[in-house]
């Protein structure tokens, strides 16, 4: 462990992870990135990591083949006091493994087939909106009625779940979300096992239908049958890697909903900007993903080969976390970082992570994004929140930045 005479870096001998600051990650990386750029760690296992936190050297690190994301290899960091049993998904895997899936899934997720997916997007948000402003009660938590149900029912869709199996697979989606981020609470991690379990069930069941066909169709569960079929993949992996989907792309996309309607709600100014000129929506998306860097524990790695990382050895077989949260925060790279700012050149920003897993779904989240803050800042100009900021409980621990309700009014 490395001693310091930094008071600021005295949180170095705490295990890590530490709680954010709200909606910032926490300070000490503020000092780490002057003081200890690479700084050894000790987890809640017992292991040791190296946290990396300045920006260049976690681009360096997620773009480094002697890094793997392998969480097979002995010594990987694990965040929690016991390793999770988890399946083998393609977010934990190293090429030539990791490809094949990027190859199967790259199709869905196209530009083409994204805008494609507009008016429906929009149908749904005004949906959801015109129930928000029909109903009596106010205020309302923006978390369940809005920034939820949204990228689950996106969800449904690219995983080709039937329209009646609409309210079943949003009910589990927000269930294994709601329960699932505090896994000290065992009755609560109990809930969202059982909402995992009818999940993969149901992913498993889609699977089987489409085994039924002579031509499954090219759709995730499509593609993942095929791939099954041409001995590629077991039907166990193919489960898994199908259901990744709905914990990658639900939490993230309903976290920045809510994050990100929170930090315009705080920058009334920049609100009021994007109400006037819709056209500034798509760099306010991207600085809220820069700002916010939502996903936080979950870009963790290995030092597949010794590697040395801003001046410092990392050995075979020690874990390293790259701090993509910290990284976006970096003076260095964006000029007042801690300064939320709808029209800074974003370009580069790490809230999708970088290199070969960077996110599959970031187009698709991108959009519907955009079209939620569109929708929202038009129908409801007036948005306000319905509670002082100090009184917002935030998932500290979560390895997912976020808020469990978030009232407002207007
Ligand atoms: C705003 C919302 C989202 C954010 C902030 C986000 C963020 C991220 C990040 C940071 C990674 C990299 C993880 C790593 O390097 O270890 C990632 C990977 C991934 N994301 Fe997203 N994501 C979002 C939405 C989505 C959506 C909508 C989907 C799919 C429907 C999705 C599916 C995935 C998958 C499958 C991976 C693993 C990719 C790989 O390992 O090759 N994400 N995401």
């Amino acid at each position: 462990m490395t001693d310091t005479a930094c008071p600021k870096l005295a949180q170095l001998s705490e295990p890590f992870p530490w709680l954010r600051s709200r909606l910032n990650p926490p300070d000490v990386y503020t000092a780490l990135r002057k003081e200890q750029p690479v700084a050894q760690v000790k987890l809640r296992n017992g292991d040791s990591a190296w946290l990396i936190t300045r920006y260049e050297d976690v681009k360096m690190v997620l773009s480094d083949s002697r890094v793997s994301a392998d969480n097979s290899r002995e010594g990987f960091p694990v965040l929690t006091e016991v390793r999770p049993i988890s399946a083998r998904v393609f977010l934990r895997m190293d090429p030539p493994d990791h490809s094949l899936y990027r190859r199967l899934f790259t199709n869905n997720f196209v530009v083409r087939r994204v805008r494609a997916m507009r008016p429906d997007l929009e149908r749904l948000v005004d949906g959801l909106i015109d129930e928000i402003l029909s109903s009596e009660q106010r205020p309302i938590d923006l978390v369940h009625k809005l920034s939820l149900p949204v990228p689950s029912t996106v969800l449904s869709w690219i995983l080709g779940a039937h329209q009646e199996d609409q309210e079943f697979f949003n009910d589990a989606a927000e269930r294994l979300l709601v329960n699932g981020y505090n896994a000290t609470d065992p009755e609560a991690a109990g809930r969202a096992m059982q909402a995992a379990g009818e999940l993969v069930g149901y992913v498993a069941k889609l699977m089987a239908e489409k085994e039924a066909s002579e031509d499954p169709g090219d759709d995730i569960i499509g593609e993942l049958v095929q791939a099954v079929r041409d001995g590629l993949i077991t039907r166990e992996e193919a489960i898994a890697n199908g259901f990744i989907f709905i914990v990658a792309g639900h939490d993230t996309t309903a976290g920045m909903t809510t994050l990100g309607t929170l930090t315009l709600l705080q920058h009334p100014d920049q609100m009021a900007e994007l109400q006037a000129d819709p056209s500034l929506i798509p760099n306010a998306v991207e600085e809220m993903l820069r700002y916010l860097t939502i996903v936080d524990q979950v870009v963790l790695r290995i030092a597949a080969e010794d590697i040395e990382v801003g001046g410092q050895l990392i050995r075979a077989g020690e874990g390293i976390i790259p701090l993509i949260n910290s990284a976006d925060r970096d003076d260095e790279r964006f000029p007042n970082a801690d300064t939320f700012d709808i029209h800074r050149d974003t370009r580069g920003h790490f809230g999708f992570g970088y290199g070969v897993h960077q996110c599959i779904g970031q187009t698709l989240a991108r959009g519907e994004l955009i079209v939620v803050f569109e929708r929202l800042l038009k129908r409801i100009p007036t948005l306000k929140l319905a509670v002082p900021f100090d009184d917002l409980e935030f998932k500290e621990t979560a390895s997912i930045n976020g808020v469990l309700h978030l009232p407002v009014t207007w």
